[in-house]
């Protein structure tokens, strides 16, 4: 089965998709892909069979999205609780995503006519060698397509990846890169693994009602529990959690607003409160008056986003380098 499936949505899914699209509709959703095992036991097929299912009911998924213009999809797909499952689970888990991995980078032409940008979020460290380098080749092999944007959440958790955003700024500091006063929330988002996307506009998790460490950060705003089983999942599950997302838009959007307002407010007084110290050290024991502290804070806040400019990009060539670095590898090898 392959990451992209043909064909277009039956009439009665049309007229029903072009019903929700006349209202606001979500441009990111985030899947808990649940149930693969319960699914596998009702079914009394293998474990592996049922984990297969459910990429196949990924790929279904995605299908419907695209349909319904959802530009960007993120799934967990592995969570580094899964490491606790038996050896022969795991093993099976791992051998599922070097095959999907391996069909995907056979349908890169297919992929490239679609723009499909595939990103994997988490730490990479942590897999088979084999499967780092395909995930690598899959993701540089894509990384210029821009029109649809599907994020595997690959040894990820969470509080993994914002423990690893804090380190990245810890390891900032140390460089003399940023000052311990540029950490803010809008820095730490911009060290986290899904740095390169927006917040997900809709969270949907099947046969379960927990978050499990699956992108706490990004998905405050919205989420909806569907009880049905990941493999069962229907396009008309799909059209009902987006229709919670609608009749939430409002109230989703002013929560935003009110986050982002307050983001901007902190942000002005940690500036303010910076510059007050610098004036009060170097202005010769004269208060300044209004027009220097304003400049001040100009200078301040150019000088704050420059050096972040130049942290973010070292990071990202930090992360490109290990990539390529993967790719050398498998040349060599
Ligand atoms: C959770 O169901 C599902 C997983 C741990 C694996 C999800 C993986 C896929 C759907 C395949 C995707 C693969 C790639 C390469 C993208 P569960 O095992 O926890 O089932 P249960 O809740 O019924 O026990
Ligand atoms: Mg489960």
């Amino acid at each position: 089965m392959s990451w992209i499936r043909e064909g277009e949505l039956n009439l009665i899914e049309r007229i029903s998709a072009n019903i929700l699209k006349a209202g606001p509709m979500p441009k990111h959703v985030a899947f808990i892909m649940d149930g693969n095992r319960r699914f596998a036991r009702k079914k009394q097929m293998e474990r592996q069979e049922g984990h297969m299912q459910g990429f196949n009911k990924l790929a279904e998924t995605l299908r419907w999205c695209k349909n319904l213009n959802i530009q960007e999809v993120t799934v967990y797909a592995f969570s580094i609780e899964n490491f606790k499952r038996s050896q022969n689970e795991v093993d099976e888990l791992m051998v599922l995503a070097k095959q999907k991995f391996e069909k995907l980078l056979e349908e890169r032409e297919n992929l490239e006519k679609h723009g499909v940008c595939i990103r994997v979020l988490g730490d990479l460290n942590m897999l088979p060698l084999d499967l780092q380098q395909l995930i690598a080749k899959a993701v540089v092999s894509t990384k210029t397509h821009n029109k649809c944007f599907l994020n595997v959440c690959f040894a990820y958790t969470s509080r993994y990846e914002i423990t690893n955003a804090v380190r990245e700024m810890a390891w900032g500091v140390e460089q003399g890169q940023i000052k311990a006063s540029d950490v803010s929330e809008a820095l730490l988002s911009e060290c986290l693994y899904s740095n390169n996307s927006p917040n997900p506009d809709l969270l949907i998790r099947t046969s379960g009602v927990r978050l499990s460490d699956f992108l706490l950060w990004q998905t405050s705003h919205s989420s909806v529990f569907q009880s049905v089983l990941w493999q069962e999942y229907s396009f008309w599950n799909l059209c009902e959690a987006i229709l919670q997302y609608q009749l939430n838009h409002t109230s989703i959007q002013k929560a935003r607003d009110l986050h982002r307002e307050h983001q901007a407010f902190v942000q002005l007084e940690a500036d303010r409160a910076c510059v007050a110290e610098h004036l009060q050290h170097h202005g010769n024991g004269k208060p300044a008056d209004a027009r220097r502290r304003q400049e001040a804070l100009q200078h301040y806040t150019t000088c704050r986003e420059e050096r972040i400019h130049d942290f973010l990009e070292a990071l990202q060539n930090r992360r490109d380098s290990y990539y390529n670095d993967l790719l050398s590898d498998a040349v060599v090898a």
